[in-house]
């Protein structure tokens, strides 16, 4: 797939494209525009749904960006929260140490130590891609952004590099409003921001970007045992790649889940749980399985809070990438916290009057990912009178728009007959209204932004109150009564 053709469409129809193209645009930073802001919420939204209000074990948040500058202290992020980094001894410009390897040589480094990184730069002599001059590598550059806050100077503040940290500080007040027991989970989406070295790929790798993660707290008693996980969880078969293929050079084989706990490769029923969860919604929003994998971290490239983690990759044009890392942060977050801030942030567990601190396993999703991947899974091109036409394949629960609407000709009263259809229609689906051009270029507009629906009021509608509505992927047409239009519409789209 030619992710350009992704780009040039998401630029040409209001989907996603670089801030400030005006100023010559601002790398690492991109806008929503008018279908990709009502995809981005569709997203959002069925996220929420699947994994927050689907379930009474959950509860959502929406934290502040900057917080207190001790949280990023007692998260580790200040003090490790860096990339590696190398300089050109010419033109003293700065790359980041793994990227450079991955591109020049072609290979995975995911989980290559700094040392690793140093001695292949050295064995294969590489240089800097600008001017070729000798590389050194300089002090690894932290990824979080500074700001200062109020009219002092040095009050120096962060923006969040992940949302997980404000549901961490948070715990107590939520656990106690929500008045829910273990295991549950805190959910929270909003922005992060990287200060990334080299933003690259589309919105792959950009500097300030979109999660939706959840912090899941569970007994530390009762981590070896997941009320939920069913036989359907059991029986889940997905490609997976462990930690020890990817020492061995092997690729990805397709296992079962039961078989990756029976054996102990995922560790912990929980973690497993959540794989699957995860792999389902994927699912659900139109992404193929075949192009979905989990990949285990290997020790060397665990976060600093992790003691396991399973990446949700996508095979993307450069390869297979984190769409969604589900880490197992321990209790390390929770303990951190209390630390730093000198409060008790235990749980206290009524059946045992114990107090206890939770175990946590995060499922981090990345917003944009998740787009991008939507799009290259839906895009096709269709042949037509030796026209290429682009058709986004959408699940109709995360197209921007459900429903197109189109008269046949602006004469004779069919305008006032299709808007007054779009009038009806508009209160239940977000519908477009288009009289603009032949109706086979309407047609095609609508199918480029994944419009499931197209209604074409014609002649015979002012006859017999009828129209026709098209599907989208089949291109067959109903002809379906206007009074039947909500009912037909509701079974198509669900
Ligand atoms: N909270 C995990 C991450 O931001 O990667």
């Amino acid at each position: 797939m030619d992710v350009e053709k992704i780009i040039s469409l998401c630029k040409r129809r209001g989907i996603l494209f670089p801030n400030s193209e005006i100023y010559g645009t601002f790398a690492g930073f991109f806008d929503y525009g008018n279908y990709g802001s009502e995809l981005k919420r569709n997203v959002e939204n069925s996220w929420w749904k699947h994994f927050v209000n689907d379930r009474d074990d959950m509860v959502g948040i929406d934290g502040a960006i900057i917080t207190h500058p001790e949280v990023w202290k007692a998260s580790g992020h200040l003090e490790s929260f860096n990339d590696p980094l190398v300089g050109c001894t010419k033109c003293k410009k700065k790359y980041r140490a793994d990227h450079l390897v991955e591109m020049e040589l072609k290979i995975s480094v995911d989980g290559l130590s700094v040392d690793h990184l140093k001695e292949l730069i050295e064995k294969h002599k590489i240089k800097c891609p600008d001017d070729k001059g000798e590389l050194k590598f300089l002090q690894p550059f932290n990824l979080m952004f500074k700001t200062s806050v109020g009219a002092e100077s040095g009050n120096v503040a962060y923006l969040r590099p992940e949302t997980a940290q404000v549901i961490f500080t948070n715990f107590k007040i939520i656990q106690h409003s929500s008045r829910k027991k273990l295991p549950f989970g805190i959910a929270q989406m909003g922005k992060a921001f990287r200060n990334e070295i080299s933003p690259r790929n589309f919105v792959f790798r950009t500097r300030e970007f979109s999660q939706m993660e959840i912090e899941y707290f569970i007994h530390p008693k009762k981590i070896d045992k997941c009320e939920f996980l069913t036989n359907e969880h059991l029986k889940y078969e997905l490609n997976v790649l462990t930690s020890a293929n990817q020492e061995k050079k092997k690729s990805h084989q397709k296992m079962k889940i039961k078989d990756l706990l029976s054996e102990k490769i995922i560790k912990t029923p929980w973690h497993a749980f959540w794989v699957v969860e995860s792999m389902k919604w994927f699912e659900n929003i139109g992404i193929k399985k075949e192009n979905l994998r989990i990949r285990e971290h290997l020790k060397t490239e665990l976060s600093h809070y992790s003691s396991e983690t399973w990446d949700v990759e996508y095979n993307f044009p450069w390869g297979w990438k984190e769409l969604e890392g589900i880490a197992n942060r321990t209790d390390f977050d929770l303990k951190q916290h209390m630390k730093f801030s000198k409060t008790d942030l235990n749980y206290f567990d009524e059946e045992t009057k114990e107090k206890v601190i939770p175990c946590v396993i995060e499922p981090s999703f990345g917003l944009e990912r998740t787009i991008m991947t939507i799009l290259l899974d839906s895009y096709s091109e269709e042949k037509e009178d030796d026209e290429v036409k682009v058709k986004l394949k959408l699940d109709s629960s995360i197209s921007p728009v459900k429903v197109a609407i189109f008269p046949l000709m602006k004469k004779d009263g069919l305008s006032e007959n299709a808007k007054e259809v779009f009038e009806l229609l508009k209160k239940e689906f977000v519908c477009e209204y288009d009289e603009a051009g032949s109706i086979g270029k309407r047609y095609a507009r609508a199918d480029e932004i994944g419009t499931p629906l197209a209604i074409t009021v014609d002649y015979d509608t002012l006859k017999d109150k009828t129209v026709t509505v098209r599907d989208r992927d089949t291109t067959k047409q109903a002809r379906v009564k206007i009074d039947k239009l909500f009912e037909f519409l509701e079974k198509k789209i669900s």
